[in-house]
């Protein structure tokens, strides 16, 4: 009897029970009654806690559209996880690689983003079997064309632009659309694009304000009353993106506003004297039915993911390059972001439209 371990850890996204059901589905169709999928509760800190529980194939029946995720997960920064509990001195890897014992499995499946990965190669490298899936609405995971989650994240934000376009023409008003990613920039672009958002800000392109204002006024000039500004949640200022990391974390930290968003509509309202609101979608884009796009993908990830433990290929993450699935070692993924390339096509494509990035 294969006894398969899966973990769903980092912040939850649309088609994480998608994958656990495609790689759950291949599994029971090769091996039938001689697989038990074991299902480790909340991530990482289950496995520390030896917090895990045999699924039947009913609990792994219903899952296509299931938003969310059945197994439950948590954050568990990979920097701390050699350090040693203070409370409670619990040895976490150690106790990772005793419950990967006590539970008899034969290989963990891992589902997670840039931190999640870094551990599952981590673990890899301790020696247990690892294969991994990548998971993230910031689609900023090195080695894979796409994340799943990416697609139906992209789709919600895109659908608030909609919906606040058609307020801010009412109005004529400027609104600021805060989308998720502190880092990467990706959801933006492409919900920025897909929503015929005016100024795009994302973190891999700092912004002048100055510019941001001259493209309203021009607008203005020009007879649009309103401007739509699809702002990362990690969007950075020219000024603030010139100071050394210290210095940048201490400007954050001493800002007044709630988010980046907020400080830019207040310069802008100040600057232009038009009306400016923000909204802010926040987990939203992370809730709900996965997309056609991500039922696909999850479930090719996930016979993928089934197909390396069949193969006994190990510490491997799948991966989408260019049409394919492939997979790659998690040594070459762990620790690498996936940016938006400020020079790339799609930012190229969106200036050649007149989207202003506020350089
Ligand atoms: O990494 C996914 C993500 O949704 C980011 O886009 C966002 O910045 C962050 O997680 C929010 O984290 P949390 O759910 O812990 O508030």
């Amino acid at each position: 009897m294969k006894r398969i371990g899966i973990l769903t850890s980092g912040g939850d996204c649309q088609g994480l029970n998608a994958s656990i059901r495609g790689v759950a589905k291949t599994l029971y169709n090769h091996y039938g009654d001689n697989v038990q999928i074991v299902g480790i509760i909340d991530g990482y800190r289950g496995l520390i806690n030896g917090d895990a529980k045999e699924l039947s194939r009913d609990d792994l029946s219903g899952l296509l559209t299931r938003g969310g995720t059945i197994l439950g997960t948590s954050r568990q920064p990979f920097k701390l996880m050699r350090v040693i509990d203070e409370e409670n001195s619990v040895d976490k890897v150690a106790a990772m690689k005793e419950n990967y014992k006590k539970l008899k499995l034969d290989c963990l499946v891992i589902l997670g983003g840039n931190g999640t990965q870094k551990s599952a190669n981590m673990l890899s490298q301790e020696g247990l079997n690892v294969v991994s899936l990548p998971k993230t609405i910031d689609n900023d995971l090195w080695g894979t064309d796409m994340t799943f989650g990416f697609q139906s994240a992209v789709d919600i934000a895109t659908q608030v632009i909609d919906c606040i376009h058609t307020t801010a023409t009412s109005h004529g008003r400027v609104f600021i659309v805060e989308v998720m990613g502190h880092k990467v920039g990706w959801l933006t672009l492409y919900a920025g694009i897909a929503g015929g958002a005016d100024v795009i800000l994302i973190p891999e392109i700092p912004y002048d304000i100055n510019s941001v204002i001259k493209t309203i006024q021009r607008r203005n000039e020009t007879g649009k009353n309103f401007s739509i500004l699809a702002v990362a949640e990690g969007a950075v200022s020219k000024d603030i993106a010139a100071l050394s990391k210290k210095k940048k974390k201490q400007a954050m930290a001493e800002m007044v506003y709630p988010s980046i968003s907020y400080k830019i509509a207040a310069e802008i309202e100040e600057a232009t004297g038009q009306e400016t609101r923000v909204t802010v979608p926040g987990h939203f884009q992370r809730g709900g039915s996965p997309d056609a796009y991500d039922r696909l993908i999850c479930t090719r990830f996930g016979v993928a993911a089934a197909n390396l433990i069949i193969n006994k290929d190990y510490g491997k993450m799948v991966a989408l390059k260019g049409t394919e699935i492939v997979s790659i070692p998690l040594s070459e993924v762990a620790g690498k972001l996936k940016e938006v390339p400020p020079d790339c096509e799609i930012v190229k494509a969106a200036k050649d439209l007149g989207i202003s990035f506020g350089e």
